[in-house]
């Protein structure tokens, strides 16, 4: 086929150049965005006196009809067009002649593949903060109903302090909070409008960047025409959001994968997220957890790409800049993959109450609030840490734990205990004390579900 651009060049390329060249295959996503983005063009250029208002009306007619027909499945991508825009251009021209090609005045390729990429992630964010906002409420959910069950917190993946199972998951609910606030950051910043950044230089037209720019619901435009059509540090940011979403996503699946294990039984997937093996009956695999946190390299993997691709580049387009696309639609997808499934997944998670208050009982998690209990009468914390260390070495040795061990074997360490240090390490204690802001006690932990529901609310 011979191209758009042929003059200079005699437009026909190897078929293997031709391929090699192409985009179409994955920037007809941003089909609408093209559209929609002409559409303004068309309005700015008619505005200015550049075409007339026949031209402007055949123009957006033909747009909008060319939309609709995709939409409908009555217009199919013609692979062998280089992009989306060339396609999209070719199309309304075939439809309205002439006025088709006067559409592509005072504009370049580049300013317009800045623009459409820019308001493709616009849209798509919205999607991956409203995900976000569902899981974060789907984590209050089963936080509320893990509040009160008392699990042991981790530490080295030692045992520590005893905790509320509520508390543990509210953690994530911070985590991903953040999330929302950078994915938004991030577009605040992206969106400013390139179009009308041209080639690089501007153009000598009377245009109306900032007209244009209102009519696609920009804050403003791109200031300098070169970093317009050169800047995918928007890319970058988004992707280093997204890659922090799967950073916490794969962190809170390895805690699933764990805690469905025989070895805690702390929780027990649905069946729906869950898979049997090929030879062992016995199996219950949390693969959409580990394809979660194996998704995760993708992410990351995508993020360094589209850093190492533009390290060397100089100003303003080159072509290196058409691989943003397949590393930030791939991690955009992923992440709303991803996303999708954690949701429903975590819902319909069952808690293990019981296992998680045996496996409390064991590992001597209240050995801080025994140090804490002698300190409150006095002891300096030092020692009372080291009496401590004593006592656990001693219930090792006994094969007991701190609640069984009788009063006059702690006596023998310090007179100091008396029959209430029992009250004191029981474990019920240890978490309803924990009172201070952000700490594991029942009414902290319903507190921040209540704050962190509000939060969500407060962000839409
Ligand atoms: N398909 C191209 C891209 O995605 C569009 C811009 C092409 N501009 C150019 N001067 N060749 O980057």
């Amino acid at each position: 086929m011979s191209k758009m651009w042929a003059g200079r060049n005699a437009g026909v390329t190897d078929s293997l150049a031709d391929d090699f060249n192409s985009s179409i295959r994955f920037d007809c996503k941003m089909y609408k965005q093209d559209i929609l983005g002409s559409i303004a063009h068309a309005k700015m250029l008619c505005k200015q006196g550049i075409i007339s208002e026949t031209d402007a009306e055949q123009i957006e007619n033909g747009l909008l009809s060319i939309l609709e027909d995709i939409e409908s499945g009555n217009l199919q991508f013609d692979m062998s067009c280089e992009d989306i825009h060339m396609f999209i251009e070719a199309e309304l021209t075939a439809r309205i002649g002439e006025a088709g090609k006067r559409l592509h005045t005072a504009r370049s390729r580049n300013d317009q593949v800045a623009l459409d990429v820019r308001m493709y992630l616009r849209d798509e964010s919205k999607k991956v903060t409203s995900l976000l906002e569902k899981l974060i409420s789907v984590i209050c959910d089963k936080a509320e109903e893990g509040a009160c069950a008392i699990v042991p917190g981790y530490t080295h993946l030692q045992r520590a302090q005893p905790i509320t199972f509520g508390h543990h998951l509210m953690a994530y609910s911070q985590m991903f909070l953040r999330d929302i606030g950078r994915v938004r950051d991030a577009v605040k910043r992206m969106n400013a409008s390139p179009i009308g950044s041209c080639a690089l230089a501007g153009t000598t037209y009377n245009t109306d960047r900032s007209f244009e720019a209102d009519l696609l619901g920009f804050d403003g435009v791109c200031a300098n025409s070169i970093d317009g059509v050169s800047d995918r540090d928007f890319c970058v940011e988004l992707m280093s959001a997204y890659a922090l979403i799967m950073m916490h996503l794969s962190r809170f699946s390895e805690e699933i994968i764990l805690w469905s294990s025989w070895e805690f039984k702390f929780v027990e997937l649905d069946d729906a997220y869950t898979t049997g093996s090929s030879i062992m009956p016995q199996k219950k695999n949390s693969d959409m957890a580990e394809l979660v946190r194996g998704k995760t390299g993708r992410v990351y993997g995508d993020l360094m790409a589209l850093l190492t691709t533009l390290k060397g580049l100089p100003l303003a387009y080159n072509k290196d800049m058409q691989e943003d696309k397949e590393a930030i639609f791939d991690s955009l997808e992923t992440v709303i993959m991803c996303l999708e499934i954690f949701a429903p997944m975590v819902a319909t998670m069952k808690l293990k109450k019981e296992n998680m208050y045996r496996a409390a009982q064991e590992g001597f998690i209240n050995a801080t609030d025994l140090a804490d209990y002698l300190t409150k009468k006095g002891m300096p914390f030092r020692s009372a840490y080291k009496i401590t260390g004593e006592i656990v070495a001693e219930c090792i040795e006994k094969n007991t734990v701190l609640d069984k061990l009788p009063l006059e074997a702690y006596r023998a360490h310090s007179d100091i205990f008396e029959d209430d240090l029992y009250r004191e390490i029981s474990l019920e204690t240890c978490v309803s004390k924990r009172i201070s802001e952000g700490g594991t006690s029942v009414e902290s932990v319903l507190k921040q579900i209540s704050l962190v529901r509000a939060a969500v609310e407060g962000t839409k």
